[in-house]
């Protein structure tokens, strides 16, 4: 088993804290002295502006990278890697994503070029994280296709069960065809006002439907206003607000994260 673990976090949804799982997710990990990469694999760009970086101002992003992969060209180590003041390590993404999702569909084994590339780097991760665009397009196909697991963020204001349903269809389809080694990782319920009935009611509807074919995360993310100022500071909500209730959600999240990796790499050594 190699010692990285790929996780993509997605959800075709917008708006349901995806980039912000991706980046406390990330910057947790380090803290816990994890070496960590994340891609920003959507062209809206916002991983790589709430890491710090000007996404309009980079010149090696993962469209260029997965261009010289698709042509065949090898890849320098650290090549259009991105050091963020966290200790984060970010391939960044903007606009210019968008026309390499057209250009991918004339080309031969398309949904591997993300795999092909993260296959050539990941020796030198124990984590790598993709950030997913808000649909399942091919650009999300790539990211399940090379992934270990999912992480899959839920607004529990609102539980879109049609949305969830084809998510699931969709990561079903790819565990089948592309990736037999894709896992569910865990649904992660964000953005969560402990004061409404409908939050509630929605984290009731999704464990008692959910919860016996899902892992759904004990922690369960609160909406903090703090969270949105910390992404406008390029900083993680460790870095801005320690004590914060999102702060600590997200921590005991990670717990769970690696208590996940501990679980199965024991019942790895038992299987053998
Ligand atoms: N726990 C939270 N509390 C308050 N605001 C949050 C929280 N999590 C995310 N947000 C905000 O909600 C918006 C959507 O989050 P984002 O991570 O960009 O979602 P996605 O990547 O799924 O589109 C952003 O403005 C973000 O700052
Ligand atoms: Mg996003």
């Amino acid at each position: 088993m190699s010692k990285c673990k790929v996780i993509a976090i997605a959800n075709q949804k917008g708006g349901v804290a995806k980039t912000t799982t991706a980046v406390n997710l990330g910057a947790g990990l380090v803290r816990e002295g994890k070496k960590v990469l994340l891609i920003d694999f959507d062209a809206q760009g916002d991983l790589t502006t709430s890491l710090g970086f000007n996404k309009d101002n980079v010149d090696v992003t993962i469209k260029s990278l997965l261009e010289k992969t698709l042509n065949q060209v090898p890849i320098n180590q650290s090549e259009g890697v991105l050091k963020n003041a966290e200790g984060i390590d970010l391939i960044p993404a903007n606009i210019e994503l968008e026309s390499l999702e057209m250009h991918l569909t004339s080309v031969i084994n398309r949904e591997y070029v993300l795999t092909k590339f993260i296959n050539q780097i990941k020796k030198d991760y124990d984590y790598i994280l993709i950030d997913c665009q808000p649909s399942l397009g091919l650009l999300t196909i790539n990211a399940l296709a090379s992934a270990d697991s999912v992480i899959i963020p839920v607004q529990a204001q609102y539980l879109p069960i049609r949305g969830m349903v084809q998510l699931i269809q969709t990561i079903d389809k790819v565990k089948a065809i592309i990736n037999p080694k894709l896992k569910i990782e865990g649904v992660l319920l964000t953005l969560a006002d402990k004061q409404t009935r409908l939050a509630k009611a929605t984290e009731e509807t999704l464990r008692s439907n959910y919860g016996s074919m899902l892992k759904i995360f004990k922690s369960v993310i609160p909406v903090a206003t703090k969270v949105a100022e910390a992404t406008t500071e390029g900083k993680s909500i460790y870095a801005y607000d320690k004590s914060n209730k999102a702060s600590i959600a997200y921590e005991n999240f990670i717990k769970e994260v690696l208590e996940n990796r501990e679980r199965l790499k024991t019942r790895d050594t038992q299987c053998r």
